[in-house]
């Protein structure tokens, strides 16, 4: 057990706790010698949890009993390069043998997800993909299958690289660009909120660009569905540098994490650290709880004030909640961008990837592309419906974009 906890330990609080630990386990640069345990007394919550985190869980009693047999399988596709990693599995560059168009391909390890008991999660991430699929700054789901040992959820492929492996090489952003990628990734979680889910996890990796520098928002696996208007929970598992202190304290929290979530992005694009940033993990989750926010001159008036209003601790006060998205638009940061046509992809990204083709890597982080791509990938398994209603085809697969298309 963490400490000689005074207040009750229930199922929920324990899981927090361990979701936490977790969560600073995956983080590759705190080692698993970290005695993160012996030091997280400040994290614990004020009151006793009481709230049933199943309330607001997937129910699969709304999926399809009878697996539907999917015309695509992982044999239709050949695995070209590691395009990204996460906790279950990877996510690889592959093309689709029928007619040469690029995916990403998110493989997931069915016993990784089994053992860790978080098939929840993978399931959120392939339901909310399927609830949204008509959002510009969403990533797109074509198909998902599943073999024996594997899930396969087939996505757009986001050529563009991620936003923070640019960030990380430019150190900082301009205003107008930050204000761009602000904006759209603003929009993105207001569609998101409006179908009462919050995103809970958005960190600059999970925010990729395409072939034209519009953003896509990717990663669905920490989403909390069923969230509804000011409603609130309290399971959370995440990279804490992003995380609002509501949910690293473990009280509840609602879909105002996000706009807290974007005020850390905003502010690590515009100074190229996240804010209450120290090189000591710990002094910054203590930073990110008790210390008042410091904005150095550099930046302009509008943008120091949408920060301050976004990264406020006081979650009710914070900007976005009241009205959600429709607060932030008519912030003074934000008033050049006219909305509707920031959604119709007319203003011009600021930036532009250069590419030579669709199945370009060269924006994608060679820390990834230098990891083999494992033989036994593409290989026809036995089938093994063991997470039903996972598999799927999007409807309509005529309509591919030409941009994706490898000839
Ligand atoms: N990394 C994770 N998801 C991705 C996607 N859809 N496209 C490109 N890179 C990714």
């Amino acid at each position: 057990m963490v400490k000689k906890a005074k207040a009750q330990v229930t199922y929920a609080k324990m899981k927090g706790i361990v979701s936490y630990f977790t969560a600073l386990m995956k983080d590759k640069k705190l080692g698993s010698s970290h005695s993160i345990y012996q030091q997280m007394d400040f994290l614990r919550p004020e009151s006793g949890l009481s709230v049933d985190d199943g309330a607001a869980a997937i129910c699969y009693s709304d999926l399809p009993r009878k697996e539907p047999q999917s015309q695509v399988s992982v044999a239709d596709f050949d695995y070209l390069k590691v395009i990204g990693t996460g906790s279950f599995g990877k996510v690889f560059l592959a093309k689709y043998r029928e007619n040469g168009t690029y995916y990403a391909v998110k493989v997931l390890q069915k016993d990784i997800i089994l053992s860790r008991k978080e098939e929840r999660q993978v399931m959120c991430e392939h339901r909310v993909l399927l609830k949204t699929l008509n959002h510009p700054f969403l990533v797109k789901l074509h198909f998902s299958f599943q073999t024996k040992d594997r899930l396969y959820l087939v996505l757009d492929y986001a050529c563009g690289g991620e936003l923070f492996y640019h960030l990380q090489r430019e150190w900082v952003f301009g205003e107008p660009r930050a204000r761009f990628y602000a904006a759209q990734v603003a929009s993105a979680l207001g569609y998101l909120h409006s179908l009462n889910i919050v995103y809970r996890d958005l960190k600059p990796e999970n925010i990729l660009l395409d072939s034209t520098g519009h953003v896509v928002l990717t990663d669905f696996g920490l989403c909390k569905e069923g969230v509804v208007g000011r409603s609130t929970t309290r399971t959370f598992c995440g990279t804490p540098q992003y995380l609002a202190p509501e949910v690293l304290q473990q009280k509840e929290y609602d879909r105002t994490v996000d706009w807290w979530g974007l005020g850390a992005v905003l502010h690590e694009m515009l100074y190229g650290l996240p804010p209450f940033y120290n090189a000591d993990r710990l002094e910054m989750l203590k930073n990110i709880i008790y210390q008042p926010l410091v904005l150095k001159p550099g930046v302009s008036n509008a943008a120091r004030d949408l920060l301050k209003r976004l990264l406020n601790r006081d979650r009710t006060k914070r900007l976005g909640a009241k009205r959600d998205l429709t607060e932030l638009q008519s912030h003074s940061f934000f008033s050049s961008i006219q909305w509707d046509e920031l959604l119709a992809k007319k203003i011009p990204p600021p930036f532009i990837p250069s590419l030579s083709g669709p199945g370009d890597l060269s924006n994608i982080d060679p820390r990834f592309t230098e990891i083999p791509v494992p033989q036994s990938l593409g290989a026809c398994e036995e089938y093994g419906a063991t997470f039903p209603g996972f598999t799927y085809i999007k409807e309509n697969m005529t309509s591919l974009s030409a941009e994706t298309r490898g000839h």
